[in-house]
């Protein structure tokens, strides 16, 4: 065992486990080497190169797990809906699913460890690698966060296109849905067969509903796609942007609730009862003072009161502008404070 999965299993842990979402990407020099030679998707599509740049975030940072280096988009590529990552404005989608028709051409049955070979190469090969150092997560977006890509076509703010399907077809958006949510457990069924040992589902977008919306038109998807993974290994339940949604996150499933940077760690944590929690420093506070930077990872130590299963991570991901020796200092603190 270890202490990051000791943690998510709410066991006692020496210290609090602690890593960072997108830990492996551009703040590093290393991974903009590697970027100067190759595309992000050949980089995703290289076994070998997923595994050097998972392992690099585990040695630059000292952090207690490592994830797989993939992005959550890749698995609309077998569900038949293209996407491509563009130079500049991030991932766009050619032909975004609006309306039934378009739900009808998705194909939610898909052959995972067949049509994603490389991601399980690369959990494969990474975990090979890391030869027990840490452990390694796997990881999915989920079904509302994919479904948004898929419809709006790219990043949004308003989600006005998602919205209004779910408004104006409740049927459509639906099978949409339990599509994603089909792929989406068969995905993590491989990720887990082919060697992860925790996973985490990306609910990055789903802050743009209220409770209502959350548990009429997602809770079930949700819960379908973390159903078809019950009980293999411990699965941390993500989502940012609405504090409110987070218990009934927790109903859909998961060990762990990851929580963002704007939600009160302790508050919610008593809301939540008998769970474990991940999270919650702001992103930006790597960008600040020391002073400033120590102040709030106390006050997050502080909030978790060194209840059992907490696992210190941000709010979301490392930020490209942030610096490895003031992430590094992070976790070396996190560590030295928690210690008990
Ligand atoms: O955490 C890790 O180290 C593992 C790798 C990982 C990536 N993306 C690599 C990546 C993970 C877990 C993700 C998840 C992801 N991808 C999410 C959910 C988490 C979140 O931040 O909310 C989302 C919404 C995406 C979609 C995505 N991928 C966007 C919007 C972009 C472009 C924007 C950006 O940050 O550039 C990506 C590209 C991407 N995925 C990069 C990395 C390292 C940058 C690509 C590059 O090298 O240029």
């Amino acid at each position: 065992m270890s202490v990051f999965l000791d943690a998510c299993a709410k066991k006692p842990t020496p210290y609090t486990p602690i890593w960072l979402m997108r830990q492996a990407g551009r703040y590093q020099p290393s991974y903009r080497a590697i970027r100067e030679k190759v595309s992000f998707m050949e980089l995703c599509r290289s076994p070998a190169l997923c595994s050097e740049v998972a392992q690099r975030a585990v040695s630059d940072l000292g952090v207690d797990a490592a994830i797989v280096f993939s992005d959550i988009l890749v698995v609309l590529e077998p569900l038949g809906i293209g996407f491509e990552f563009t130079k500049d404005d991030g991932p766009k989608i050619g032909k975004p699913v609006r309306e039934r028709a378009d739900v009808d051409r998705v194909n939610g049955e898909i052959d995972a460890a067949g049509s994603l070979a490389y991601v399980m190469d690369a959990i494969k090969t990474t975990k090979k690698d890391l030869a027990g150092k840490v452990p390694l997560i796997g990881f999915s977006g989920a079904p509302f966060t994919l479904a948004s890509y898929a419809i709006e076509g790219g990043g949004s703010r308003e989600y006005l296109h998602t919205k209004k399907l779910m408004y104006a077809d409740e049927g459509a958006f639906s099978a949409l849905m339990t599509k994603l949510a089909d792929a989406i457990g068969r995905y993590l069924n491989a990720q887990i067969d082919a060697g992860a040992e925790c996973v985490q589902l990306f609910d990055s977008w789903v802050g743009t509903l209220s409770v209502e919306d959350y548990v009429r038109y997602v809770q079930p998807h949700t819960k379908r796609a973390l159903d078809a993974i019950k009980g293999r290994v411990p699965v941390i339940h993500f989502g940012t942007g609405n504090p409110a949604l987070y218990p009934a996150m927790k109903a859909a499933g998961g060990d762990v609730i990851g929580i963002d940077a704007r939600t009160d760690l302790g508050v919610t944590w008593d809301v939540l009862g008998d769970v474990a929690v991940q999270g919650n420093l702001e992103s930006i506070a790597l960008l600040g003072s020391k002073e400033t930077l120590w102040r709030k990872v106390d006050a997050v130590l502080a909030a978790a009161k060194g209840r059992r299963g907490h696992v210190f991570n941000l709010g979301h991901g490392i930020l490209p502008s942030a610096d490895i020796a003031t992430a590094r200092a992070l976790v070396d603190y996190v560590h030295e404070k928690s210690a008990r």
